[in-house]
């Protein structure tokens, strides 16, 4: 009775949000495509991009996932799981069969559409998330997106929070100024409240740090022909600014 009922509320009637049903898992996990090879501006731009139809079919002009359902070959393994393409669970709910839905990206391909991606947004309006910079940084999709490779569908970072997203970044805030004090013995002289102050506005104050401005900075060659300046309120502030994430 359970798994009737089980089957009648979650399998059966379960409809995909996407137009598609197209797996994150059979993608970027059991063949092994880059992320970036799909979502290939997202070190170049702020947004990263869905590949549009046409790049979906540089493949599937090919893979057609054309199977017989009565042949023991077509069943193979990823980690241990068996993966059937003429009837696999997607997301754990509904029965697809990977020709059909092949079928679907086809026939957007041949009525010259795009296939109309739910586009979900989930940074509110007056905040703005750009993946360029923290991608360039060398942070990993997983990261933030998680174990992507395994689910067909991503999990959305719902409920984003401010401080989510400053607690990271004052972990890199931290990293630049251990870095900093390699550069500029001077700040681990800085009194506590000078400390205190500079962690919770990212400033450090530069009077305290160098008598002579003029001589601020890193240590510079004697070939290199004039002094050079580095503004450490740049270097380390920033990431906390209310206009950094803010419109
Ligand atoms: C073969 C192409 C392809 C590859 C490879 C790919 N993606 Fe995607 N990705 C898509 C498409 C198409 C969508 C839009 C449909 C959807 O949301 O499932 C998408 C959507 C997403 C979304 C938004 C999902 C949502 O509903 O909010 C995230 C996040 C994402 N991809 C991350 C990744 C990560 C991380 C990887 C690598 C592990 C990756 N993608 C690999 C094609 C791809
Ligand atoms: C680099 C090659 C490649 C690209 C690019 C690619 N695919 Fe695939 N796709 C595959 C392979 C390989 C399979 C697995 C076929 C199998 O198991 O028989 C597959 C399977 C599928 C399936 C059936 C499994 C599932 O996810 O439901 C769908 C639908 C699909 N692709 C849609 C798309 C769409 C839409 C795009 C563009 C956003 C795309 N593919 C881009 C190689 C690719
Ligand atoms: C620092 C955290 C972080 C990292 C690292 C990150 N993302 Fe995202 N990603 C986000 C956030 C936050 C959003 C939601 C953005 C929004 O609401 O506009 C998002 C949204 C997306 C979307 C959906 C965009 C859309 O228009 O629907 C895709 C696709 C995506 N990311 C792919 C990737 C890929 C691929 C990587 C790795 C190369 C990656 N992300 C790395 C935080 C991150
Ligand atoms: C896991 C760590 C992490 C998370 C989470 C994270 N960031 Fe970042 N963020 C970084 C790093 C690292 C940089 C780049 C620092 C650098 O280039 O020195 C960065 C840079 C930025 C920049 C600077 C862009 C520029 O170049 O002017 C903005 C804006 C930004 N993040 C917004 C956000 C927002 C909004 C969120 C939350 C939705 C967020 N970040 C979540 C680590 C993170
Ligand atoms: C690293 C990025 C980042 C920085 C820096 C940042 N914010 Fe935000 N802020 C966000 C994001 C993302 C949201 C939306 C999520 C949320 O509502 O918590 C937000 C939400 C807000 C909200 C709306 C909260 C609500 O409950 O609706 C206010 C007000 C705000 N920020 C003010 C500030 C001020 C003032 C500063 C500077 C001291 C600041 N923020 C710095 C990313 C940032």
């Amino acid at each position: 009775m359970t798994v009737f009922a089980v089957y009648f509320v979650f399998i059966k009637d379960y409809e995909p949000h996407q137009p598609i049903a197209f797996s994150h898992k059979i993608h970027a996990g059991v063949n092994e495509i880059p992320c970036t090879y799909c979502h290939s501006y997202v070190a170049k731009s702020s947004q990263p991009g869905i590949p549009s139809v046409m790049e979906c079919m540089g493949c599937h002009k090919y893979v057609k996932a054309e199977y017989d359902p009565k042949d023991p070959k077509r069943i193979y393994k990823f980690k241990d799981k068996l993966i059937n393409p003429t009837d696999y669970l997607y997301d754990g709910r509904k029965r697809i069969n990977f020709e059909d839905e092949i079928k679907k990206l086809t026939r957007y391909w041949e009525n010259k559409e795009p296939v109309p991606w739910v586009n979900y947004h989930y940074v509110p309006e007056h905040a703005k998330f750009p993946h360029k910079p923290h991608i360039r940084y060398g942070l990993e999709c997983k990261t933030c997106h998680g174990d992507v490779e395994n689910v067909d569908i991503p999990k959305p970072i719902v409920n984003i929070k401010m401080g989510w997203c400053i607690s990271c970044h004052e972990q890199v805030l931290d990293k630049n100024f251990k870095e900093l004090e390699d550069i500029h013995k001077g700040i681990s002289n800085l009194s506590d409240l000078d400390k205190r102050i500079m962690t919770h506005t990212g400033r450090i104050p530069t009077n305290e740090l160098y008598k002579d401005k003029k001589k601020l900075g890193e240590p510079w060659g004697s070939s290199d022909s004039s002094e050079r300046i580095i503004n450490i309120d740049k270097e380390v502030a920033w990431l906390k600014d209310c206009s950094t994430c803010h419109h």
